[in-house]
């Protein structure tokens, strides 16, 4: 079959091919870790499914409209308001299959060939593929540790052209877990002001996962100016443990959310109906899964952190929010493997790391920032503890000094 030209530079998602590579080797009977997926290992909460149910037998089972349905529409406003202090009518809200398809649809909308976006590295690679998808220019600028891997003012600002049509944030980020500031976003609004014509997608989709005394600030709170031009993105696959219900939700201008509907009508036709039911009970009820969640992500980034730092020749900056941890590997780049082979790239580590340990981590070139190796903390503690001893046994079996 010939496929299109779009494909030829996209790639499948790495943490799924990770995660594809640990179930072959698991199938043929290794015993293998996968740090791979980023999704919490915790069961939807009970109200939750218990409302779907209800929707199902009370016959909820047809087509919602294709922009969501109004309960759904109403309980996002409600969020907004309640945890963001933000207003959103309804022809401001789209609900989508999952927070993928909402950064697809305001992407699709918007963006012509050769249009620019962007990105501020370590991103979520999804970024990159969907706008090469559509034809645009990934426009990736590196934010390293020293920046506390957050973009600066003065970089955007380098980056902006006359073809940027977006620029595209997530915090907490996946994968660094880097939190921005009400004073850092406003810092970075200041340089949008003076560009009229670039967007904002902030991707909030890790909200309730923050371990910092902060906290989270909505893009949409710190910088009211822009909103007109800003598409928030968000949903309840990560904060309620509902990755596989697939509903995402966005807030924007009534013009951009129109277009959106529009892509969607031709995609889907709308999210799943006895999802969004779901999806209601979640963000209406009780919240206190949300925090026990939290605690057991906090937990795990606790032990990540203490085990990692004592491996020589790794580092790890405390992530300040979301499940990941971005793992500088530098320090085994030019190590050889028991095998004779030379570590050279980060690629070449996540390998090892699954050959040699039984760990599935995602090399950081996955997330334009290098070198790097990400692991999922969504995994259970004594999973993870085994996993981080296996990891720290494969760099003692290492030889040779790194240049
Ligand atoms: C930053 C970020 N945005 C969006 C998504 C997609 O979320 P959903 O499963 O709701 O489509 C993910 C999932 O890994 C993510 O990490």
């Amino acid at each position: 079959m010939r496929l299109a030209n779009a494909l030829a530079a996209v790639k499948p998602s790495a943490s799924m091919a990770v995660s594809d590579a640990a179930k072959a080797l698991k199938a043929a009977g290794e015993d293998v870790i996968d740090l791979g997926l980023g999704e919490p290992d915790f069961d939807t909460p009970a109200h939750i499914v218990e409302a779907a149910y209800q929707a199902a037998k009370e016959g909820q089972t047809r087509y919602t409209p294709t922009g969501g349905s109004t309960a759904l529409k109403q309980a996002v406003a409600r969020k907004f308001e309640r945890e963001n202090g933000l207003q959103f009518a309804p022809g401001e809200i789209i609900i989508s299959n999952g927070a993928k398809q909402v950064i697809f649809d305001g992407l699709m909308a918007t963006l012509e060939p050769g249009d620019e976006v962007i990105l501020a590295a370590p991103y979520f690679g999804s970024y990159a593929d969907i706008i090469r998808i559509l034809g645009g220019v990934p426009v990736v600028v590196a934010c390293p540790v020293e920046a506390g891997f957050r973009l600066q003012p003065s970089d955007l600002e380098a980056a902006i052209t006359p073809r940027t049509r977006w620029l595209i944030l997530n915090s907490p980020s996946n994968p660094s877990g880097a939190i921005y500031t009400g004073a850092q976003y406003a810092a970075l609004g200041d340089v949008l002001m003076r560009h009229p014509d670039v967007a904002i997608l902030s991707d909030e989709i890790y909200e309730h996962i923050t371990f910092t005394e902060a906290g989270f600030v909505s893009f949409g709170a710190a910088c009211p100016d822009l909103r007109e031009r800003t598409l928030i993105v968000n949903g309840v696959s990560k904060a309620y443990a509902m990755t596989g219900w697939r509903i995402g939700y966005g807030t924007g201008p009534a013009s951009l959310i129109k277009a959106m509907t529009t892509v969607q009508s031709q995609i889907t036709s709308g999210a799943s109906a006895i999802s969004q039911a779901g999806a209601v009970a979640a963000l209406d009820g009780p919240q206190d899964s949300v925090a026990d969640f939290c605690a057991a992500f906090r937990r795990r980034r606790d032990l990540v952190v203490d085990r990692i730092t004592a491996i020589p020749g790794l580092d790890l900056q405390p992530p300040e929010g979301a499940f990941y941890a971005y793992i500088e590997c530098s320090g085994w780049i030019g190590r050889t493997t028991p095998n004779g082979q030379r570590l050279a790239s980060d690629s070449d580590v996540a390998t090892f790391l699954l050959d040699h340990a039984k760990v599935a981590v995602v090399p950081g070139a996955a997330y334009g920032l290098s070198p790097f190796i990400r692991i999922s903390t969504a995994t259970a503690d004594a999973i993870l503890d085994t996993a981080l001893s296996r990891i720290a046994d494969a760099g003692n079996a290492l030889t040779g000094l790194a240049p």
